[in-house]
């Protein structure tokens, strides 16, 4: 029987790759978005796009539950959906804070509240956190989004331990940087902080176009889908996984020195 998963930000990127490689080796893939349009070319057999908002829990339920009412069950869930807000934080505003946890991380545990109690009651299940390498790493700028990354392998790990005693395996995946639309669409800028005359203008015009062209040349988005499957077809897959050249390079880096020593290695690195 073909298992069933859920993925939310399936429209561009490491969720589209993700949502038709698994349908490809005979998962039903529930691939969602925010605008189900995006996902029109996604019409294949065994991928069903669905409409769903993570910062609603009212969305996330009603597409859960058409899941649930045609399989009664969910088999997998992968918590992709995310994006990144670049600004200092004198400069940003309330809801520009706010929102970035709201999608990042509130937004995961609302998925995660509402396909739980389905798999604690089959008695199995498997949630896959796409987090990122800056989930272990601080950078100016990216304060909000690194921190929210922080917080999924927070989450991660306090959730394996609710999660045990259900047969609910729960990891996370730690991307590099990847190419996919991610730098193109979903980093958001704080127009203050881009301001020529900021008082972090030097830092703004040395850090940023590093980090996107990092971004746009870094790994394919394939290697997340494939490192995926292997999650799922392997029940002593390691909690956290790491994928991509960037975070081969800097997380072994961040468990062997001291906070210090990689910290300075992080400004050398980015020259800041
Ligand atoms: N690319 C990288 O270098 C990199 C590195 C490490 C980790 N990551 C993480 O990998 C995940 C996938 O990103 P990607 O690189 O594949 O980027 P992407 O191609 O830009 O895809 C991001 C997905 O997230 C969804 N999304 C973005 N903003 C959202 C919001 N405000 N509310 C709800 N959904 C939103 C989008 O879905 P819709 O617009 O269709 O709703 C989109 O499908 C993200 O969690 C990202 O933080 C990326």
């Amino acid at each position: 029987m073909s298992k069933i998963v859920l993925i939310t930000g399936a429209s561009s990127g490491m969720g589209l790759a993700t949502s038709k490689y698994l349908a490809n080796n005979n998962f039903i893939v529930y691939a969602t978005s925010r605008d189900i349009s995006k996902l029109s070319n996604l019409n294949k057999t065994n991928i069903i796009p669905l409409s769903m908002d993570i910062t609603s829990q009212e969305s996330i339920n009603r597409a859960v539950d058409i899941i649930y009412n045609k399989h009664k069950r969910v088999d997998i869930l992968i918590n992709n959906a995310g994006y990144g807000l670049v600004s200092t934080i004198e400069d940003m505003d309330e809801d520009e804070m706010l929102n970035q946890y709201n999608v990042n991380v509130f937004g995961l545990l609302r998925v995660c509240k509402a396909t739980i109690g389905i798999m604690r009651k089959q008695n199995s299940g498997i949630i896959i956190n796409i987090s990122s390498f800056l989930g272990k790493i601080g950078l100016p700028l990216l304060t909000l989004y690194n921190s929210s990354k922080y917080a999924v392998e927070g989450i991660t790990d306090s959730l394996r331990h609710e999660l045990k005693d259900f047969n609910i395996r729960v990891h996370s995946i730690l991307p590099g940087f990847f190419d996919t639309q991610f730098a193109r669409d979903n980093l958001v800028t704080n127009l203050q902080t881009f301001d020529e005359n900021s008082a972090y203008a030097n830092l703004v015009s040395k850090l940023t176009p590093i980090i996107i062209e990092q971004i746009n040349n870094g790994n394919d988005a394939q290697e997340v889908a494939l490192m995926i499957l292997k999650i799922i077809n392997n029940d002593k897959f390691p909690v956290r996984a790491t994928v991509g050249d960037k975070a081969k390079k800097f997380l072994p880096m961040r468990k062997e020195l001291s906070d210090e020593d990689f910290e300075r290695r992080v400004r050398q690195y980015y020259n800041i």
